[in-house]
């Protein structure tokens, strides 16, 4: 949910630094972007609605400038045109902003009454006025920042310039991520780890209402009682390299390829060591996991697995619901947390409600240090490395091998059947990731309705499938329980509509196999995904996969489905990796 980036120093063009940042970051967001740099002592501001290569246009790259802050845009207050753009400037004060100011239309108000007028309907620029404010009245930038911090309802992570002290370059946050990484002579912010990542891999986090004053030479970051506090450097683990797209057309492409590297990296953190950190989960009468799209889905394989293997009984939720509802949970309940990011507004406040009641809470997270992660009393990192294409993939394949190990930890299974299994994944991923399936994709691109049916677990893995298919096709699609068609949706199937079934818990072939006659009869062009070597007239196609142990059988099957969404995607022309009003980590409730 936006990206903002900002650069101070002697070394660099600020101009391409905060560039070349945002375009790493353009996954957060791309409504419009904006540029506010210091020339010959003004603060020039430069904004354009659309991606990021519409800015650049605009823009002279020749400029030496020293100090600047960027802002790639995914819309919550006012429409994406170019006033509504960040950065926003009023009096003194000229920031970027990613979050939302809860209460901005209180302020807005008290602001209007105080002779302040307004350009845009952003709570961006009510934020910036206010700052301006409050300075008037103290004239001291922490100070202004340090009550604003607790006059501010809602999420933020501002980059902020004063203009009557261009020597510093100011970031507070709450919520929304924020780092710092310094340089030699220079220092940046942004909103994630790659914008920095060709100049640095180190880098501290800002935590929530701290203030960071930095100049070329130093960071000093205050906490809320404006005491300056030390932070810790932290180090990320990837590569500039391994953030671009080397060589695929796409991120989604390029991370899908990657599937066999993550799943090998995320067995090899806790297959043989377990889960050092983590308490004897068997100790829990009851686990939730609260989480949010795709996470949810992998959610849902997680209590397929725990209950059928451990015998626990698991209540997945997806996090917008959970936090508002009457939920059943004591002391003996564990509650996990799945996501990318770590930074999801509802998954996120479910966390911290949660650890209110003193429940136990373990999440489940991609992003080192982010919040989710670093608020959970146990904390599980998949090892997916940097994903920024906005569809998940190698992440939600780390998401479902840690349920799929939390499953053997519980049931302290570490036979030779599974550790031979495990060895043989790799290469059947890599076996999967390169087949082509445009030939399904030529058959369904152009339908406006795509069933995905199956039974059990696989129907956790359609949900996941039809969720990638509409989230970067825009085809319509729904994920149903294949027994549960006939009690209605079944009347929307009609000549030639695409039904993916699917069918890898052979125990209920023969079921999901009358339900797919049902479908068949009325005219559905069926693909058929399976383990089992069955054929027949009751399908148009088959994709085989490998069967593999059960606890392990969701990662392999879920590769076709991504490809065939990758593939639809691209035949019907869209922006793969940065789809329609989405944006990677949603930060917004
Ligand atoms: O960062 P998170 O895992 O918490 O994100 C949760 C969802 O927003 C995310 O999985 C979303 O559904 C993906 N774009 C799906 O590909």
């Amino acid at each position: 949910m936006c990206g903002i980036t900002g650069y101070i120093g002697k070394n660099k063009k600020a101009i391409d630094v905060v560039i070349n940042g945002l375009e790493s970051l353009e996954y957060r967001g791309y409504d419009s972007a904006g540029i506010a740099y210091v020339l010959d002592n003004k603060v020039n501001i430069v904004k354009e609605q659309g991606k990021i290569i519409n800015l650049k246009s605009k823009l002279d790259f020749s400029i030496q400038s020293n100090l600047a802050i960027g802002h790639t845009r995914w819309a919550t207050h006012g429409e994406p045109n170019q006033i509504n753009s960040h950065p926003h400037s009023q009096g003194k004060f000229t920031i970027v902003h990613n979050g939302i100011i809860e209460n901005y239309l209180e302020l807005k108000q008290e602001l209007l009454e105080n002779g302040y007028k307004f350009k845009s309907s952003t709570d961006t620029e009510v934020a910036c006025a206010y700052m301006d404010f409050l300075y008037n009245k103290n004239k001291n930038i922490l100070l202004t920042l340090n009550e604003v911090s607790k006059i501010f309802r809602g999420s933020y992570a501002f980059g902020i310039i004063c203009s009557d002290d261009l020597n510093n370059l100011y970031a507070l946050r709450k919520t929304s991520p924020l780092i710092i990484a310094n340089g030699n002579g220079e220092n940046y912010i942004a909103s994630d780890v790659p914008a920095i990542l060709r100049y640095t891999n180190k880098y501290m986090l800002l935590d929530d209402m701290e203030i960071a004053k930095i100049s070329n030479d130093k960071v000093e970051v205050y906490n809320k009682d404006l005491k300056v506090i030390k932070k810790d450097i932290l180090e990320f683990e990837g590569s500039f390299e391994s953030s671009m797209k080397g060589g695929y057309e796409h991120f989604m492409l390029k991370e899908i390829h990657e599937e066999p590297t993550v799943f090998k990296n995320t067995i090899n953190a806790y297959f043989d060591g377990d889960f050092k950190n983590i308490p004897d989960l068997s100790k829990y009468n009851n686990i939730h996991i609260v989480a949010c799209g795709s996470a949810y889905h992998t959610g849902l394989i997680g209590k397929y697995l725990i209950e059928k293997y451990a015998n626990i009984p698991v209540y997945v939720e997806v996090a917008s619901e959970y936090r508002y509802k009457h939920n059943f949970y004591d002391k003996n309940t564990l509650v996990i947390l799945v996501s990318q990011s770590g930074e999801t507004a509802d998954t996120l406040a479910s966390l911290r409600m949660v650890k209110e009641e003193g429940i136990d809470t373990l999440s489940i997270v991609n992003v080192v240090g982010s919040s989710i992660a670093r608020e959970s009393k146990y904390v599980i990192y998949t090892k997916a490395g940097c994903e920024i294409a906005v569809a998940t993939t190698k992440a939600y394949l780390a998401q479902i091998t840690i349920f799929a190990l939390l499953t053997m930890y519980l049931t302290n299974n570490k036979s030779e059947e599974i550790l031979n299994e495990i060895n043989n994944i790799p290469s059947i991923l890599e076996e999967n990731v390169n087949i082509d399936y445009n030939y399904i994709a030529n058959e369904i691109y152009q339908n406006q309705n795509i069933f995905f049916i199956g039974r059990g677990i696989d129907y956790a893995i359609c949900m996941e499938g039809s969720l990638k298919l509409k989230e970067i096709s825009y085809i319509n699609s729904v994920a149903y329980q294949a027994g549960e068609l006939k009690h209605g949706t079944i009347s929307l199937i009609e000549k030639n509509t695409p039904v993916i079934a699917i069918c890898t818990d052979e125990s209920l072939l023969e079921k999901t196999i009358s339900n797919i006659k049902e479908v068949k009869a009325r005219g559905a062009k069926v693909i058929f995904i399976t383990t089992s070597d069955i054929v027949g007239d009751f399908y148009d196609f088959k994709i085989s996969v490998s069967k593999v142990n059960e606890l392990l059988q969701p990662i392999t099957t879920i590769v076709p489905l991504q490809l065939i969404a990758y593939n639809v995607a691209k035949l019907n022309g869209c922006d793969i990796d940065k789809p329609r009003n989405l944006a990677k980590s949603v930060t917004v409730e």
